[in-house]
């Protein structure tokens, strides 16, 4: 694995720091609904001010718009920055995705950002999958390094790859069933046992190598109160859908999952949004919370579940991301982290 420098090893003294994070953050009613991955920039930001930086310049996608479209602007974000690390000398450039050239990598856009700063730091490790302007073309640039939260990130993904303490227990789910395929394909190499939730249940082969519901919570149709019973995982009713994994699974999967000395958990085992098919996905999270074990959640619907459930500070690390996470447990490297130049 591609071991990118370290912010820590960098001259800030006197220098314009120019930093890509990754503040796509969801909003609502132009609020920040969840900070997690503000927070999780202000440790370099910190660093580098400490450090006598003389100005720190972020930037960051959000979304993704079609050209400048307002909506997507990231001043909101701004607002909450300053809420949380009130100081002058840090500001953030507008969404870099309102120009067409950042998702096609294209150099001059790159030159434009490097104009920005004396050296780039790195710290967006849920864009690291992508090789866009502001991830991959300023690092060659200037001299690049990467920021805490990136280094973090792939010390703790990483270490699921390279010698993991074993029983090594991986739990996916959720609904997007495609973007998993490759990393399903690398677990295996790799894990003691995969236990298999969620509408990937459906789509995986059988006897490969999989742990797979025994029962799961049917509904007559997908609504919160449809009618729903606990039916064997091959009787679902014609024209049912199953939403949860039913009681004798859960119990499996928990048990499972407190043999573990290492566990991934990626993805919801049912709808969990809705409380009559939460039972599954809550009874995940208090099994990886409660084992003794490293555990790893990455994700953006499992983040999700393990913060509304209340079990988050019980959980080793929370991955910011979601594509980037998967794309490293592939065994995958990432454009943005293989940019920054080897320590
Ligand atoms: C994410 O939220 O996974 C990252 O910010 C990347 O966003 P993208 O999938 O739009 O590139």
């Amino acid at each position: 694995m591609h071991r990118p420098r370290s912010v820590r090893d960098a001259d800030v003294v006197g220098k314009r720091v120019l930093v890509r994070v990754d503040f796509n953050v969801p909003l609502e009613d132009g609020e920040v609904t969840d900070d997690t991955r503000i927070r999780a920039a202000l440790p370099t930001i910190r660093l580098l001010l400490e450090r006598g930086a003389a100005e720190v310049v972020l930037m960051s996608h959000l979304g993704r718009p079609k050209g400048s479209d307002p909506a997507y602007s990231l001043r909101p974000v701004e607002a909450r920055l300053r809420g949380l690390l009130p100081d002058e000398r840090v500001r953030l450039l507008e969404n870099t995705r309102f120009d067409p050239r950042e998702t096609k990598n294209d150099l001059s856009l790159a030159r434009e950002l490097a104009g920005h700063g004396d050296l780039y730091v790195n710290d967006a490790f849920g864009s690291a999958h992508r090789a866009h302007a502001s991830t991959e073309g300023v690092a060659h640039l200037l001299p690049a390094y990467a920021g805490l939260l990136l280094l973090r990130e792939l010390e703790e993904l990483g270490s699921l790859l390279e010698g993991p303490e074993r029983p090594f227990v991986a739990v996916l789910g959720g609904a997007k069933v495609e973007d998993k395929i490759g990393v399903l394909r690398s677990l295996r190499e790799r894990a003691d046992v995969i236990l298999i939730g969620g509408k990937m249940a459906e789509e995986v082969e059988p006897d490969a190598g999989y742990e797979l519901p025994e029962d799961v919570v049917a509904a007559a149709a997908f609504e919160p109160d449809a009618e729903a019973r606990v039916v064997a995982w091959d009787e679902v009713p014609e024209g049912w859908l199953g939403l949860d994994i039913g009681p004798a699974t859960q119990n499996r999967y928990a048990g499972r999952i407190g043999e573990a000395r290492t566990v991934f958990w990626n993805g919801p085992m049912g709808v969990f949004e809705w409380p009559r098919f939460a039972e599954g996905t809550r009874t995940v999270a208090e099994a990886v919370a409660a084992a003794d074990a490293r555990t790893v959640v990455g994700g953006g619907d499992s983040v999700r579940a393990v913060e509304e459930l209340g079990v988050a500070d019980r959980i080793d690390w929370i991955s910011t991301g979601g594509g980037a996470s998967l794309e490293l447990l592939e065994g995958k490297e990432l454009p943005g982290v293989v940019a920054i130049p080897e320590a």
